[in-house]
Order: C-alpha cells, then structure tokens, then sequence
C-alpha cells in the first residue's frame, strides 16, 4: 500500500483521517500546520517531493474560521485557495495523487433538494468564496484529484455543535436552536473512513460529496444530543436565523447529494443518527 500524507492532522478531520489509517494499519504520514503550512511553497515542494509516486495526500488543512473570514479574506485565500493550489502542483509533478476536501459553502444554500454534482455554485460569504478558489486551483493544477465537499462535519469533541449542545445541557435551564438551516450532520470518523476508503480505491471523480445520510435542522441536532445523553429534548427551544444573527449568513440548505459517491462504488455514509450516538458514546 502506497503512503497516505494527510496535512492538517491536528484538525478535526485530519486527525480522524489519520486514527482510520491507523486501524488499518496503513502507512501514514500526519503533517500537523507547525510541520507542514500549506501556503509555503518550498516547504510543499519538500514534504510533496519526498513521497513516491501512487502515494496519496489527503489535504484537511483548511482556514475553517468561517465568521472570521469574513474580516480576514486575505488569509483564508491563502489557506483555503493558495495552498491547495500549491499542493496539486506539487502532487501533478511527484506523481502523488490528492484528496482535497471542500464545503457545502461552495454553494448558496437555497436549494430545495439535495445539491448534486450539476447545481451550480454561488458562495455567499469569504470562507466559501476562498474554497471555490480552492477547488478551481486544485483542478487547474491536477484534473485528477478528487475534491471531495462535505457539511456539517462534528467529532462531539473540542468546540464543535455536538459537544457545546453538551456542555449548554450542563449549564443552562434551555437553549435556543435555530430551525431553519438544515443539513446531514456528519460524524468526523465516519468521513474519514470514506476518505481512506476513496484512497485506496482507484476511482475516476473529480467531485463527489460525502456525508452522514439524512436531514436534519440544528434544531433537530442538538434535541438528539439531549435525547442521547439522557436530558429532555424539550429544553431544546426553536428560533429562526433572524434572531441569531452572524458576521457570515449561513446556509439555509446544506444537503448534498451522495449520487456521485455511491456511483463511484464508495461505501455510503450510515445515517447520522446511528453516527451521532457513537460521538456521544465517544465523548
Ligand atoms: N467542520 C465542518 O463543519 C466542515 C464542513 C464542511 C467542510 N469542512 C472542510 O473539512 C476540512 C477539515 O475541516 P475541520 O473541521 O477538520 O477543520 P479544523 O478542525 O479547523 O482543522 C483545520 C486544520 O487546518 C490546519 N491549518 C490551518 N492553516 C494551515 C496551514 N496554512 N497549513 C497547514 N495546516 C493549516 C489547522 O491547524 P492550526 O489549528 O494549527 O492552524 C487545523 O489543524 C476543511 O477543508 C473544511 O473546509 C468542514
């Protein structure tokens, strides 16, 4: 089995990505940001020159500050455009295939039913705009890597929705949740396992989606989080997006069709319930 070099191991994918190729005891290299900044163009150049050809890197660096981007374009463009551009330059010359991951962002967020591969893209804020950049400068440089868009990705660790709905539980009589974004929460772990799945099988996409199957609102989420730990979802209040409002308007609709990668053979994400209670049961 050709090496997997995942860059941006510290994040929450990344180190997920890294924990799956562990389990199967694949060869793998975890480029964490103090070892690997993916906007320093020798630096790319070295860790991308020193791979062989057929291995494979699984970029999950990314500037993912979405309300900060809004004020900091210029660093989330080298982030989420610049160096992914950089390291499909650098793969197209080693020989090494890439794995890019992408965002539901990269589209307006007001469809009606589930974003497929033909819906075309129109980001609403920077971090959006700036992944587009990404997706655009990846192909340009290397039409065969896969860039693969996921959404509302949580490990029920750190600062994601899954562990703050659990931490709210603790320490507030209720909270208030809005109803009127909707998406497939995605469980980190179960991404990873599909990213080293498409790592290890030669397939020819250059987009796919990839998340936990079914539609939730963060309404809906954070009830199964209480429900899950035991509390009473009914702590759980609904409110709209008008009365929360953010630096970066959020995407109304976040659902993204599988059909490209389940066409492709990949194994389909379980529903994001039965993923949901293992984040809990993990955390
Ligand atoms: N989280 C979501 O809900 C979500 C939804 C859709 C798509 N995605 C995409 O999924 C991917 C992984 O996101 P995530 O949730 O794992 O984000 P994350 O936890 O914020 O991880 C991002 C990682 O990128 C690293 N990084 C930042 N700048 C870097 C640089 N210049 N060079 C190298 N590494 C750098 C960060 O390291 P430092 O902390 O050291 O800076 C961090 O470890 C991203 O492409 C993101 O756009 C995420």
């Amino acid at each position: 089995m050709n090496t997997m070099l995942v860059t941006g191991a510290a994040g929450q994918l990344g180190s997920a990505v890294v924990a799956r190729a562990g389990e199967l005891a694949l060869p793998v290299v975890a480029a964490v940001s103090s070892d690997l900044d993916i906007t320093d163009e020798r630096a790319v150049e070295r860790a991308v020159g020193a791979r062989e050809p057929g291995d494979v890197l699984v970029n999950c660096a990314a500037y993912t500050a979405v309300d900060a981007a809004e004020t900091d374009a210029g660093r989330a463009h080298a982030v989420n455009a610049l160096g992914p551009g950089l390291l499909a330059r650098a793969c197209a010359r080693a020989g090494v295939r890439l794995i890019h991951v992408s965002t539901d962002y990269v589209f307006a967020g007001d469809a009606h039913e589930p974003y497929d591969l033909d819906a075309p893209t129109a980001p609403r804020t920077v971090y959006g705009r700036t992944k587009l950049d990404g997706e655009i400068a990846v192909h340009r440089a290397l039409p065969s890597a896969h860039v693969v868009r996921t959404a509302w990705v949580h490990s029920g660790t750190g600062t994601d929705f899954v562990a703050t709905m659990r931490r709210l539980e603790g320490t507030r009589e209720s909270v208030d949740v809005v109803t009127d974004q909707v998406g497939s929460p995605t469980y980190a772990p179960d991404l990873a396992a599909g990213l080293v799945e498409l790592a290890t099988t030669p397939v020819d996409a250059p987009i796919l989606h990839a998340t936990n199957a079914g539609v939730a609102s963060w309404f809906d989420l954070a009830r199964a989080v209480f429900e899950g730990i035991g509390a009473d979802p009914e702590r759980v209040h609904p409110c709209t997006s008008e009365q929360f409002v953010r630096p970066a308007p959020r995407p109304a609709y976040s659902v993204l069709s599988p059909r490209a990668w389940e066409a492709a053979g990949l194994t389909p994400l379980r529903p994001w319930r039965e993923a949901l209670a293992d984040a809990l049961a993990a955390g």
